[in-house]
């Protein structure tokens, strides 16, 4: 791995083939993935039972997904200018249900110079801040890792690399789909979801 590869937090598990770190619960999938040939995200989680698991929507916060500031809202300065990525869930701010009940709803938002970002790409931001789905299209990992000196996401499992400027474009397979996007905006300085995620989430269509 290079030495500009940041991971963006502690997981549970060590993947054996390729040194990645991986969540517990992902490395089982993943492990069952390849016996059967399938992407693993789970058909279960792909309908919506719950408020907690409703994908994000329209006026949604975000809050951090993971570490010492889990569950706090995130605010523009919570971004470092440049990155890395920061793992998120959406939240209801009417009723403050954190959207945690499906890992089809794991956001990564970072912070980048607007004047880097590709024209679409801008459409979708605010002031250089855009958010994308963490679920890999390749076969379903958490997109964890930021190579600082390419500026892309690096996905830990078979290392796909994902362009957050153009649109979370593929820069380098095995994924063959860039990440669905998020649009985002500010109200009142709050950073809120502009809509629900454009494209696919995942290997395949879930929502
Ligand atoms: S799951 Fe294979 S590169 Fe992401």
């Amino acid at each position: 791995m290079d030495k500009n590869v940041i991971s963006i937090r502690i997981m549970d598990e060590k993947c054996e083939t390729c040194s990645c770190l991986l969540e517990r619960r992902t490395l089982l999938k993943a492990a069952l993935g390849m016996v059967l040939g399938l992407p693993f995200i789970d058909p279960a989680l792909a309908q919506p039972t719950s408020p907690a698991a409703a994908p994000p929507e329209e006026g949604d916060q975000f809050v951090f997904a993971f570490g010492d500031k889990k569950g706090e809202i995130i605010t523009p300065k919570d971004l470092p200018l440049g990155g890395p990525q920061v793992m998120a869930y959406p939240m209801d701010p009417k009723t403050k249900v954190v959207k945690d009940g499906s890992r089809l709803n794991k956001i990564i938002i970072i912070h980048l110079d607007p004047i880097e970002l590709s024209e679409e790409t801008r459409a979708h931001s605010v002031e250089g801040i855009v958010a994308y789905s963490a679920i890999c299209t390749h076969q379903g990992c958490d997109v964890t890792e930021w190579k600082s000196k390419e500026k892309v996401f690096l996905c830990p499992c078979h290392e796909s690399e994902f362009d957050p400027k153009n649109g979370a474009q593929v820069v380098h397979g095995p994924a063959s789909r860039r990440l669905a996007a998020l649009p985002l905006k500010l109200v009142e300085g709050v950073l809120v979801a502009a809509g629900g995620f454009i494209g696919s989430i995942g290997p395949r269509r879930s929502y």
